[in-house]
């Protein structure tokens, strides 16, 4: 066959070809693109052609050689965008969302009303890393060094030296509350929200990792009825104007007085259920007035300054406003469970 006729019959196969998927099309190109492949014997045939003709069949052979690139962009083209953008430059992170897409975890609704009713009364958001060491978690808190929360069955631990040094996954947020007193200056009214684990049996009514929003407000003249204040006021916008609170005397090592923190019960008013075990009350929170050694462990004068600090379990919160009985919900990301809310 004459050089001619092949190109020819190759720029008609090129023209018509329908490649259905990207590895026919790199089949395809290799086949005749590749090193070894029909177009270099071509092109290695054409060093013969006299050169009469070199110029009509070079055009030729050019032209056989887009339309192949062709087809194989095409395929290419139609087959990628099955997987998501054909290639990089197409992909605009900054283009507007048409309608609404998903929505947010009941979580992150819940934590975020968290914020907007401290966010009101001055509080600002802090944040602080999950990995963590023991003198943030336990010893700048206050913790004795035999306090139960440090063994092994509360706390999960990378790395265990014996000293100040261990490194841990936080129990609680109360890290950065001291992260804030020892970064900022004062008065400091901020909110520590954030992932924290304890080593527990995952079941319905536990698991070994759950998210927290604490408060912290340092400042002059901070009184336990700015703090009782504080609350009845966050209580009423979360669970509706009526709602009523108590405080029950508690203990937490980093605070003084302390307190665990009731409201009367969602579902029966206050006249005793299930839920609220007959009590007529459930616990939210537990806070209290930030001890004097944590103030000073942070260089803080508590001779001028006192605080109060507050924590809060966020599934808890949202388990009295949606009534979810099994903590394992939030985090399985089982979607009839989140279009829910
Ligand atoms: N850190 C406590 C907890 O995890 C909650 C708390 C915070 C209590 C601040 C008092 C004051 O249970």
């Amino acid at each position: 066959m004459q050089l001619k006729e092949k190109i020819d019959q190759l720029l008609d196969e090129a023209r018509k070809i329908r490649l259905q998927s990207l590895e026919e099309a790199e089949q395809y190109r290799i086949r005749l693109l590749g090193r070894k492949g029909e177009l270099n014997d071509l092109f290695e045939e054409f060093k013969q052609v006299e050169p009469a003709f070199k110029k009509e069949i070079g055009q030729a052979l050019n032209q056989l050689k887009n339309a192949i690139q062709e087809a194989v962009q095409k395929a290419k083209d139609e087959c990628g965008t099955q997987n998501g953008p054909k290639d990089m430059d197409d992909l605009d992170l900054s283009r507007p969302v048409d309608g609404r897409i998903g929505h947010r975890h009941p979580l992150s609704q819940v934590r975020e009303e968290i914020y907007r009713i401290f966010g009101k009364t001055g509080f600002d958001i802090s944040d602080g890393p999950e990995i963590e060491d023991d003198w943030h978690v336990f010893t700048a808190l206050n913790f004795s060094a035999d306090h139960p929360a440090r063994d092994m069955q509360d706390t999960f631990f990378i790395e265990r030296t014996g000293s100040t040094k261990d490194v841990l996954l936080r129990t609680h947020t109360s890290s950065v509350q001291i992260r804030s007193m020892m970064n900022r200056s004062l008065p400091i009214r901020t909110l520590c929200p954030g992932r924290v684990y304890r080593n527990e049996a995952v079941s319905a009514r536990a698991h070994c990792f759950f998210h927290q929003v604490e408060g912290l407000y340092v400042d002059k003249g901070v009184s336990f009825a700015d703090l009782h204040d504080t609350l009845l006021y966050f209580a009423r916008e979360m669970f509706g104007s009526d709602t009523r609170i108590r405080l029950r005397p508690s203990y937490f090592p980093f605070t003084e007085p302390s307190a665990e923190m009731d409201i009367a019960c969602t579902i029966c008013g206050g006249k005793g259920c299930t839920l609220c075990k007959g009590t007529g009350w459930v616990e939210i929170l537990g806070c209290g007035m930030v001890d004097p050694n944590v103030l000073e462990n942070c260089q803080i004068d508590p001779g001028q300054y006192s605080g109060f600090a507050f924590g809060m379990g966020v599934e808890r919160i949202a388990n009295l406003l949606y009534r979810v009985n099994d903590l394992r919900l939030f985090s399985e990301n089982d979607r009839r469970f989140l279009a829910q809310f």
